[in-house]
């Protein structure tokens, strides 16, 4: 099953090489035909990830050169003989997490994409597909938060960040952020946290504030994207039985570590990745649902930091912004329309 109009080259944005940010090019590649259990789909939109640096910096390791982008929203064009059981059709708007997103056209494993539901436009679904299921995953499998706990998110006005403030405090949690401006904090609060502490007061106020709304006990749950500067202040703010949730490096990676640390407190570490979480289409139909309904219901707000050119200067521009802390919520790049 296919459209009739795909043309066969089309503009990507690529990493040839690790690197710095002026690695990243544009080029003019042939349009890559989906094989028998993928999907081809023409993107609109592109979600940007901090995934994208790990990638483009090589701390993430991949095949060289490759197609950057992590998540997209647009229409199906064309659906391999194995992935055409009549569940997808050309001209569905789906939404998608997988490598090759910076590009005009993509190919997904089916299994990686999910029909959009009548009320999530293409720019919302590539807004939440990616951070919005990861958030919801971490609260539902790293460390299933419970009604009356008190948890602590950093970077808590980040793009996981808005949406962990916003599911974990629906689902019943008290939430305690860490950001680095005020504005950050007025926005978090606006989010859902109930207390957030400015980071830049230093590791160790942060944890005398931590100890003190949680009169001395410390938090259940800690979701910790920052990684290695907020790595070892962990342990001190965890509860006995707490888990730390650690899923990802925007500061660095987290040093490797003796197993008897976790003795003190009977701590759990958990260290997940989406692709782990949801990795069967069953997986994604179930939780794809969970997020679109929340997104329908108005239980979860998406917030747009900033649309950015689809070039090579646009997605280098992406990942200048997304390191300097200066964004909060999703940085979105407009593909084509
Ligand atoms: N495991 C998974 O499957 C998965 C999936 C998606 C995302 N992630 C991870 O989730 C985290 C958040 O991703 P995101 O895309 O939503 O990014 P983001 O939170 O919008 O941006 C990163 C934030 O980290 C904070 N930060 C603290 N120290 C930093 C430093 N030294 N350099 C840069 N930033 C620093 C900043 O907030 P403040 O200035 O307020 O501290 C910054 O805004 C990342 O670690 C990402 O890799 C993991």
């Amino acid at each position: 099953m296919a459209s009739s109009t795909i043309p066969e080259r089309m503009r990507a944005i690529r990493v040839p090489e690790t690197g710095e940010i002026d690695v990243i090019s544009a080029q003019d590649i042939a349009v890559p035909e989906p094989g028998a259990d993928e999907v081809l789909i023409k993107v609109s939109w592109a979600g940007v990830n901090y995934i994208d640096t790990y990638q483009r910096s090589g701390l993430y390791t991949l095949p060289l050169p490759f197609t950057a982008g992590m998540e997209a929203a647009g229409k199906v064009v064309k659906v391999g003989k194995d992935a055409d059981d009549s569940s997808l059709k050309v001209g569905d708007a789906v939404a998608a997490y997988a490598l090759g997103a910076y590009a005009e056209y993509m190919t997904v494993k089916r299994e990686k994409v999910v029909k959009l539901p009548d009320g999530v436009s293409e720019k919302d679904g590539a807004t939440a597909i990616l951070q919005g299921l990861t958030a919801w995953t971490l609260l539902h499998e790293a460390y299933q938060v419970k009604k009356g706990d008190t948890i602590l998110i950093h970077a808590a006005a980040g793009g996981v960040g808005l949406l962990l403030c916003q599911m974990a405090s629906y689902l019943g949690a008290t939430v305690i952020g860490t950001v680095s401006t005020e504005e950050k904090a007025a926005l978090a609060k606006s989010n859902g946290a109930s207390h957030v502490i400015n980071s830049k007061s230093g590791g160790a106020a942060v944890v005398d504030e931590v100890l003190k709304l949680t009169k001395g006990e410390g938090v259940q749950g800690i979701y910790d994207g920052v990684g290695k500067d907020t790595w070892e202040d962990d342990f001190k703010m965890i509860a006995r039985k707490g888990t730390i949730v650690s899923f990802g490096n925007a500061s660095g990676a987290v040093p490797p570590f003796p197993v008897l640390k976790l003795a003190a407190k009977n701590t759990k570490v958990v260290r997940p990745t989406l692709n782990n979480s949801i990795h069967t289409r069953q997986e994604l139909e179930t939780y794809s649902a969970q997020l679109f309904d929340l997104l329908a219901k108005n239980l979860v707000k998406l917030r747009v930091h900033k649309e950015y050119p689809f070039s090579a200067e646009g997605v280098q521009q992406t990942q200048k912004d997304i390191t300097s802390r200066a964004t909060t919520g999703k940085l979105l790049i407009k593909v084509q329309h």
